[in-house]
């Protein structure tokens, strides 16, 4: 049996630093796809001679040809333009829609049957245009922004309390932008739920943090956005499928009725699997934190109806 192979499209910071960690950790051959002349074969070599001091025996290919994706278990998206300072992901909206429409239709002409894991801002929309183009089915299609949400949210959880980041486990549902859902009642340090540990005013200050974390960090780049944080979610992601360890981690899935959410993208915690989404957790929340979610998924669902206007 050969290894799995992982393609990801989009050569830039989030791409590159994910098929290191990828090959680093040598859970799939990865091929590195970019529009960019000679840019992603650049970086796979440069890899690819890290392989002897790191110990990998996984491979990496950049390529600017579709032709080398073929036969990808997975398809890791995350070609596009990231925000600048005083942009929200929101306004990356048309140009990126044009670019996942062309990224998903090669794709799938040379894996027809991957599963395709979105990065691409803004999340959620971009997800659910990537499972309409794809006509995959949607539990073959789901999005990282929850896995990064979370661990930003724990950071801030660990670094308030102080205690080990290693005891943190944080719950952020909802759409990957300014109403993001911090849930601490199923936060907790090694199950003590953080409104245990911490007052309502500093649970209040990290929830407004996590909700702006990405946004605290476009503004400290200055040219970009997080990379480091964002890569490492995403190969949790991936990791749990081709494991097919069914980790249960908050992702952007495609909700039929849960949370009273109909045919929407947004940030769920899931059972993920070789088969991708394999289900779906409803958290019995609070119906302020319900509410919440629901607006959440309004704006969410909003920015679809935009899209589709704009495309029509
Ligand atoms: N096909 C393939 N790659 C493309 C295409 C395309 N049609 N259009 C652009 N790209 C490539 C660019 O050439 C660039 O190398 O996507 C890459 C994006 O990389 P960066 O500009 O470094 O952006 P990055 O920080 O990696 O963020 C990528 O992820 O987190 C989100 O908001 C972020 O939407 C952005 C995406």
């Amino acid at each position: 049996m050969g290894k799995p192979k992982v393609t990801v499209i989009g050569a830039g910071f989030v791409g590159a630093t994910s098929a290191q960690r990828i090959v680093e950790k040598q859970l799939a051959d990865v091929v590195l796809f970019d529009v960019v002349e000679d840019m992603p074969q650049g970086k796979a070599l440069d890899m690819m001679q890290s392989a002897s001091v790191e110990g990998f025996d996984t491979q990496i290919l950049g390529t600017n040809d579709y032709a080398d994706t073929a036969g990808s278990d997975i398809v890791v998206i995350t070609a596009g333009i990231a925000r600048k300072p005083g942009m929200s992901r929101d306004d990356l909206l048309n140009t990126n829609a044009k670019i996942i429409r062309d990224v998903v239709t090669q794709v799938l002409k040379y894996s027809p049957n991957a599963i395709l894991i979105t990065v691409t801002n803004p999340l959620d929309v971009m997800t659910y245009l990537a499972w309409k183009i794809s006509g995959l089915e949607h539990h073959q299609v789901f999005g990282m922004a929850g896995v990064l949400d979370s661990a930003r949210y724990a950071s801030f959880i660990a670094e308030a309390i102080p205690c080990s980041i290693k005891d943190v486990r944080a719950m952020v549902l909802g759409g990957h932008g300014d109403t993001m859902v911090p849930v601490p009642q199923y936060s907790t340090v090694n199950g003590i739920p953080i409104t245990q540990l911490l007052p309502e005013e500093k649970i209040s200050e990290i929830n407004d943090r996590t909700r702006n974390g990405g946004a605290e960090i476009v503004k400290l780049l200055k040219t970009g956005s997080a990379y480091y944080a964002p890569s490492a979610s995403v190969v949790a992601m991936v990791e749990a499928v081709l494991l097919d360890s069914k980790r249960v981690l908050p992702c952007c899935a495609f909700l039929t009725g849960q949370y009273g959410l109909e045919s929407v993208y947004c940030g769920v915690p899931v059972v993920l699997g070789r088969n991708g989404v394999e289900r779906i957790i409803e958290l019995d929340i609070n119906d302020s934190d319900l509410d919440l979610l629901k607006e959440s998924a309004e704006a969410v669902k909003d920015l679809t109806i935009k899209l589709d206007q704009a495309s029509a």
